[in-house]
């Protein structure tokens, strides 16, 4: 780009915007984001409205309320968690805390999108491990990338767009390795509610383990902003040096506290997408098309032996649904990721998923 004025830092300058969403987007039914596809419920959102007295928004954010609640939920010391506005934001903090320029940052491939654009952010030097297909990651290539040099690896469990679960032996695995080589591993359970697997009771064991969470999917804050990491004391202390100061809002913090005090919230919409996912699977196979094993709310669908990813991801927006693809990362190159809701969504959504393959996409 041709620009006058000051450059940005030079890890910045290949750095592209990420895309926001937009108001085109508004009358589409939004499968691609891995978003809550339910409204919350009516009383909880009248709790929500009484909650929104004016010292909420004419205050600085106490965060006390909160923290209590989610200590108690966790079963953790307030000085082993943080809050953030968002997993993504304690992601980045994590980056922003621990990698200088040149040091080494593993992740799988593919993964949250994110993870990527940190590493390029903070000029750390990415090693990424492939999946060789979608039963899930060879735990022993993630341990061989974790050599010295590695400060910070980065694992989505479950995996974003893969689905795939990897278990707490092989995760307490590479974060052993980890401690071996004095690098930091941040299991990322953003969907942790769908997979009912959590790492988290053992961050009080290991001084190198982070967990992030996030009240965006299945507690269906997306729009609030607002997630947590779980972590050693030292660990939290450092994040909190590198957030920006009253990062998390005050309605966000309210509305995790309400999450809190209420799990059905989450419980019920976790039914809710297995019931989903079980029309969505039937359909599918009625159509011939194979769906790999997820343990969160989305599922990729292997549609390329009947129709191009790109043509049908168009042909399913002029029928009124968004899904994400095409991928161009193996071994996603003939799948589409559909975000999974309740079993009426999914109805609408198979329903004009048959239509465009059948028409030939
Ligand atoms: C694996 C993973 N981590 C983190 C995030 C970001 O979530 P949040 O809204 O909490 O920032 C996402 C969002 O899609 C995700 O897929």
């Amino acid at each position: 780009m041709n620009r006058t004025g000051p450059l940005p830092a030079e890890s910045l300058r290949s750095l592209v915007r990420v895309r926001e969403p937009g108001a085109e987007d508004d009358s589409l039914v939004r499968l691609n984001r891995n978003e809550r596809l339910q409204p919350l419920p009516e009383w909880f959102l009248e709790r929500l409205r009484s909650a929104v007295a004016s010292e909420l928004l004419t205050g600085y954010p106490v965060a006390d309320r909160v923290y209590a609640a989610l200590a108690e939920a966790v079963s953790l010391d307030r000085s082993q968690l943080l809050l953030t506005p968002g997993s993504d934001a304690a992601a980045k903090a994590l980056y922003h805390a621990y990698v200088e320029p040149g040091d080494g940052v593993v992740m799988l491939d593919p993964s949250y999108a994110m993870y990527r654009v940190y590493a390029e952010m903070f000029a750390g030097e990415v090693t990424a491990v492939p999946f060789e297909n979608l039963d899930g990651i060879d735990v022993e290539r993630v341990l061989a990338a974790i050599r010295p040099g590695v400060k910070l690896v980065m694992i989505a469990n479950p995996n974003q767009p893969t689905g795939t679960l990897l278990p707490e032996d092989a995760l307490l695995d590479v974060v052993r390795r980890a401690l071996d080589v004095d690098a930091l591993v941040a299991v990322d359970e953003a969907y942790y509610p769908f997979s009912g697997t959590t790492i988290l009771p053992h961050v009080a064991e290991f001084p190198n383990l982070v967990v992030l969470r996030s009240f965006s999917k299945a507690a269906g804050l997306a729009g609030a902003r607002i997630g947590y990491s779980a972590a050693n004391a030292a660990v939290i202390d450092d994040l909190f040096k590198v957030r920006s100061v009253h990062d998390v809002n005050a309605f966000a913090m309210a509305c995790a506290a309400e999450v809190l005090a209420h799990p059905s919230v989450i419980d019920d919409y976790v039914e809710e997408v297995r019931r989903g996912e079980q029309v969505l699977r039937e359909r599918a196979a009625e159509l011939g098309l194979a769906v790999p094993q997820s343990y969160a709310n989305f599922v990729l669908v292997d549609v390329g032996a009947r129709v191009a990813p790109a043509l049908l991801v168009e042909r399913l927006r002029e029928r009124g649904y968004l899904v994400r693809g095409p991928f161009s990362t193996p071994p996603l190159e003939s799948y589409i990721r559909v975000t999974l809701g309740p079993p009426a969504v999914m109805e609408g959504f198979c329903a004009a998923l048959a239509a465009a393959v059948e028409s030939g996409g």
